[in-house]
């Protein structure tokens, strides 16, 4: 089985697909790694120089490697893998996947955000925490249609990233 974490951007998808990774002893993959490493460039450099429209395209085109050729792996999207293409058909239909959603309030998802917003591409402009918030609060609706799609969702709250991990492995079972 592949385990799939989605989640809005700062969500803790990385942290905890590691954390599950050695808690399972499976492998992990984290999509946007897999793209900087192909193209060899950051993701924001490649928003940057390539543009959004390619990089979606090069997310779709990764997505269905990485999910065709794994299957006992964790698998960390990037915020907006779901909400793109045929992104979720290809989730769907791969075989024994559960996806989990890490869910996360708009107000704790802003706070984290607005530190780390210069590596991400999508919210960088904001230099108000207001503005980001009423960004990520309109985003965030739009894609929770595709997030709340998932096999099992996690309340993110103030649990630790290693509880999370231990909560999904038990509801999983
Ligand atoms: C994006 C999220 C990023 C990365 C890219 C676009 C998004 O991944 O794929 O910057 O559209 O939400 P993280 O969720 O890992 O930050």
């Amino acid at each position: 089985m592949n385990i799939v974490l989605c989640g809005y951007m700062g969500s803790g998808k990385t942290t905890v697909g590691k954390l599950l990774s050695s808690e399972l002893n499976v492998d992990f993959v984290d999509l946007d790694q897999v793209i900087v490493e192909t193209e060899k460039m950051a993701v924001s450099d490649i928003f940057k120089e390539k543009g959004e429209i390619y990089f979606r395209k090069l997310e779709n085109k990764t997505l269905k490697e990485v999910i065709s050729s794994a299957e006992n792996r964790i698998i960390s999207l990037g915020g907006g893998t779901p909400c793109y293409g045929n992104n979720m058909d290809v989730l769907k239909n791969s075989g024994e996947t559960k996806m989990v959603y890490l869910k996360m309030s708009v107000e704790a998802l802003t706070d984290r955000l607005f530190e780390e917003k210069n590596t991400r591409p999508v919210i960088a402009h904001y230099t108000e925490k207001k503005d980001l918030q009423d960004f990520v609060r309109k985003h965030l609706f739009e894609r929770g249609y595709y997030y709340l799609q998932s096999d099992l969702i996690v309340e993110v709250g103030n649990k630790s990233p290693e509880i999370i991990a231990k909560e999904i492995v038990a509801a999983l079972n």
